[in-house]
């Protein structure tokens, strides 16, 4: 697949493809990345031998912190966009890990029935609209193994009123300090109103009990600024 075969409606890392290299000094500015995917990794009941994908992969930080932290599990990358494909391969060359990235949607996994211990999406659900939710969750639940798990790391609604002020302030002020430290407000803009548009932690549970997901939980990091959700495939 190439980047003009991409549905239309795709949206790349940041929504403007050319700022897809900004992307990592970006997240690390406007998330604490390390720190909520570790916690993530750490929750996810790891170890050696199992198979996991990393959906939607971006630059492929969680695929190479999963294979610092668990050197035996075999981990996966998928992602539409060919251009931050590249940046994940040589970051993943760079520390030399072996880590697998492939091109392929999300909504069409090019993986068998029952392929994965742990499917992980981190930061890419407020991408789609309501009908590719739909999909990628059926595909998830498809290429996942019976008792396999997934993970969804997102932004999430602050649940704490004193903090939720903090943080809205604190939202309409980023994209004026996103644009002196990387000089553009547009992908803070546009990452700021993805978050408000997203669904609530509930609604994202509700949705995944459609899809069949069992035991689905939540935990707010940071006070619900983001929020891992889990369910199982029995
Ligand atoms: C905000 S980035 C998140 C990347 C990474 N998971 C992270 O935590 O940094 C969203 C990613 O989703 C990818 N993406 C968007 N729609 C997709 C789809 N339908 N199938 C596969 N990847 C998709 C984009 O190319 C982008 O790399």
């Amino acid at each position: 697949m190439k980047n003009n075969e991409l549905p239309d409606k795709y949206i790349t890392a940041l929504r403007i493809p050319w700022l897809t290299s900004l992307y990592d000094p970006i997240v690390i500015w406007t998330t604490r990345e390390s720190r909520v995917k570790g916690a993530l990794i750490e929750q996810a009941g790891l170890d050696a031998k199992m198979k996991v994908l990393d959906l939607a992969s971006g630059t492929g930080t969680l695929s190479l912190m999963i294979k610092q932290r668990f050197p035996c599990v075999d981990v996966e990358g998928i992602d539409g966009d060919p251009k931050i494909l590249q940046i994940a391969q040589a970051k993943s060359d760079r520390v030399g890990l072996d880590v697998k990235f492939e091109q392929g949607l999300a909504t069409q996994l090019p993986y068998a029935d029952f392929s994965f211990d742990r499917v992980f999406s981190t930061l890419f659900f407020h991408h789609l609209d309501l009908d590719d939710k739909h999909l990628v969750f059926t595909e998830i639940y498809r290429v996942l193994k019976p008792g396999g798990r997934f993970f969804c790391l997102e932004f999430s609604k602050v649940q704490n009123t004193s903090l939720e002020i903090l943080y809205n302030n604190f939202s309409k002020l980023s994209p004026s300090i996103g644009k002196l430290i990387v000089g553009d407000k547009e992908p803070y803009e546009y990452l700021i109103k993805s978050i408000e548009n997203f669904i609530n932690q509930d609604e994202l549970i509700d949705l995944m009990k459609k899809h069949n997901f069992k035991k689905c939980f939540y935990r707010n990091l940071s006070g619900g600024i983001v929020s891992i959700h889990s369910g199982w495939k029995i």
